[in-house]
């Protein structure tokens, strides 16, 4: 009997490890775990962290933090104090996506709204669809009630731009965007994005922030990611679809963001000079943070306080013929 009684024990054992995430635990981080991107997501991965505990949901937590830069307008790039589009007005985009449920919202193109993030969340919980753009996102963000602006001025920049009046200074380089993702304590994943987009852009060009799997992408079984940058040169790659798909194979956050930017630098023609930079983190509290061709800065933030951090830009790898 107890030789029976053994044999048992040890097939469960066995059976116990064939079915634990490999390595994983051994690594584990601190839950929960915010990261953001740019020296503004500290103030953002403080102002989430503070709402989780205050209680607050996950995506109470994302929707504080990023209120709160779309509120300061940081870096001029984010919220209606924003960089505006080439006929002068900002248009905005943001997307909010939580990992239970796989569920998200996103509007694109925004005009007068003070809080798109606000918006985005309002088109995951009120309505039966993920993405509303344009003048339709304004009608659903104003009925659920999001603060607005009265957008009246906006006519006559519109009417000149459409009669082919072009303002003759139209570069307003830059086009960075808050990106915040956390996992909380019980390992679920949530994440969001707002930005103004890139400066200059023609009115009506959508960036990757709003667009998911480009901006940001949240898996609830694997983990999330989030980019800042050119929106074109990340939404022509699916980047955080890549990311979350390359740890789903077992890499580390830290691991995906680099291959990621080094296998978009080996498809696309600029190479390396793609001004594009990721955040990402995994179920168990591993973060990590990848640039293309620049100095990267990003907050992380921990139970225990927030802190600033930077990556430098990755090491271009040479290009060689095969597929790596
Ligand atoms: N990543 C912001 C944009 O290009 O719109």
């Amino acid at each position: 009997m107890p030789i029976r009684f053994l044999a048992l024990l040890s097939l469960s054992f066995l059976a116990a490890c064939a079915s634990a995430p490999a390595t994983v635990e051994a690594s584990r981080g601190p839950r929960p775990l915010l990261i953001a991107t740019w020296p503004f997501g500290k103030i953002a991965t403080d102002l989430a962290l503070q709402s989780l505990r205050a209680g607050g949901s996950r995506l109470d937590a994302v929707e504080a933090g990023i209120r709160e830069i779309e509120r300061l307008s940081c870096d001029g790039s984010v919220g209606l104090g924003g960089r505006p589009n080439a006929a002068g007005y900002p248009q905005l985009d943001a997307c909010i996506m939580d990992g239970p449920g796989h569920r998200a919202g996103s509007v694109a193109g925004l005009e007068g709204i003070v809080h798109p993030i606000s918006a985005a969340r309002r088109v995951m919980e009120r309505s039966k669809h993920v993405m509303l753009v344009g003048e339709g996102a304004r009608w659903f963000a104003l009925e659920h009630g999001v603060e607005a602006v009265p957008i009246e001025e906006l006519a006559e920049r519109k009417s000149r731009w459409a009669a082919g009046e072009r303002p003759s200074e139209t570069d307003r380089a830059g086009h960075d965007t808050v990106t915040l993702l956390l996992v909380d304590g019980a390992g679920h994943i949530a994440g969001g994005c707002s930005t103004s987009g890139a400066g200059g852009k023609l009115p009506g060009r959508v960036g990757d922030s709003p667009i998911l799997g480009s901006g940001l992408y949240v898996d609830d079984e694997v983990g999330a990611a989030g980019a800042t940058g050119l929106g074109e040169n990340v939404m022509r790659y699916c980047a955080t679809f890549w990311i979350v798909e390359l740890m789903r194979q077992g890499r580390s956050p830290q691991e995906a963001c680099e291959e990621v930017v080094h296998r978009i630098a080996r498809l696309d023609p600029q190479g390396y000079d793609l001004d594009i930079c990721f955040i990402a983190l995994d179920k168990h509290g591993r973060y990590g943070a990848a640039a293309s061709n620049s100095r990267f800065p990003f907050a992380v933030a921990t139970e225990t306080g927030s802190e600033l951090l930077h990556v430098e830009r990755v090491s271009p790898r040479a290009r060689t013929g095969g597929a790596q």
